[in-house]
């Protein structure tokens, strides 16, 4: 069942660049869902654990590409927000399983003043039988208890959406390279694996990107956490200054994302306040930087990859990164302790 790997979650990691050719392919019907949406002036995202991570990036972007007034609410949450929903409001909910207690108590009180719009991965959940509007997400069966693939996914069906509400033919021309590019990154797992075994024995871990790649951190803060019982905290690269700086100390593993674009010199210059206290630096950017070239652990991207879709391919490496700690600790990274794939208690 496994096809030959070791874990459930490495296949499906494994399965990225197909999962994203896949979802791509349900453009059409994701054009003629937003054919169908009545008139909103509002957008409003609701999910938990990683797929409130997809939906943070779904906030990022709508705000940034269309300008349209965007939040995200954990679904946990949300029964504390629901005053000013109304039929002008749109609200998406982001979930792998369909099944998510939290989500499915928010979406029941949603669908009773706004529109709602599920993006689901199982076909014929709870969840696809209460929303207005259902988009699959067409990632296969996820297994391994970690979600991966159907992360991706998720995003590839947010970039779509915000390709057609904002009539944008050139996010949409970029959204197709991505699932070539993806593939080169699944073919450095051994680099991956050499910084796994540098980092094992790490108490904490920063996550540090800006913009965009801000839920990227959290994402992979998230994964580290969930699989390797390390702890991770993910944080706006601006943020730091705020207060965590005093945490900083030498040999804490930071992971700087830093992809090349608009924000690369704000991100570049926190990453070097980083540096500058001693920290051991894992860097993800772009391999025409000269910046990096006394950075010893770094893993490099396409600098051809807008900064608009890095999202997309940096993740990947952060997967790769918590697996490949997971295994060097000698933990099941498909069955971490006290989670259950699919949370259906409030
Ligand atoms: O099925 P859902 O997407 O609604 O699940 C939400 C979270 O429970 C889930 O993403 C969880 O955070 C993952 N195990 C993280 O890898």
């Amino acid at each position: 069942e496994k096809g030959g790997y070791e874990h459930f979650m490495i296949k499906e990691i494994y399965e990225e660049p197909q999962v994203i050719k896949d979802t791509l392919s349900e453009a059409e019907k994701i054009k003629e869902i937003v054919s169908k949406f009545k008139n909103f002036n509002r957008i409003c995202f609701v999910a938990c654990g990683t797929s409130y991570h997809a939906s943070l990036i779904g906030e990022y972007l709508i705000e940034s590409q269309i300008g349209i007034p965007t939040e995200v609410i954990l679904a946990s949450e949300f029964e504390y927000f629901q005053k000013t929903l109304d039929k002008h409001t749109l609200v998406i909910f982001i979930t792998q399983s369909g099944e998510t207690a939290d989500t499915i108590k928010a979406l029941k009180i949603a669908k009773k003043k706004s529109e709602t719009l599920a993006i689901v991965n199982v076909v014929g959940s709870s969840i696809t039988r209460e929303a207005d509007h259902v988009i699959y997400t067409r990632a296969g069966p996820e297994i391994s208890v970690a979600a991966t693939k159907t992360y991706i996914s998720q995003l590839i069906c947010i970039y779509l959406l915000v390709a057609y509400l904002g009539e944008n033919e050139k996010l949409l021309d970029n959204l197709y390279k991505i699932s070539r590019l993806s593939e080169k990154i699944l073919s450095r797992e051994e680099q991956i694996r050499e910084i796994a075994k540098k980092y094992k024995f790490a108490r904490d871990f920063f996550y540090i990107g800006r913009g965009f790649n801000y839920p990227t951190a959290l994402e992979g803060a998230l994964k580290l956490k969930e699989i390797t019982y390390i702890h991770g905290e993910g944080y706006p690269a601006g943020e730091l200054k705020h207060g965590p700086l005093a945490l900083i100390e030498d040999n804490i593993p930071v992971v700087g994302i830093l992809p090349p674009g608009p924000s690369y010199r704000k991100t570049y210059n926190n990453l070097q306040e980083i540096k500058a206290r001693g920290a051991d630096m894992i860097i993800l950017g772009a391999n025409n930087d000269t910046h990096l070239d006394d950075i010893e652990d770094k893993l490099l991207f396409d600098p051809e990859i807008d900064e608009v879709l890095s999202p997309l391919l940096y993740i990947i490496d952060l997967q790769l990164l918590a697996y490949y700690i997971s295994i060097e600790k000698g933990i099941d990274p498909d069955k971490p302790k006290n989670l259950a794939k699919s949370v259906t208690v409030e």
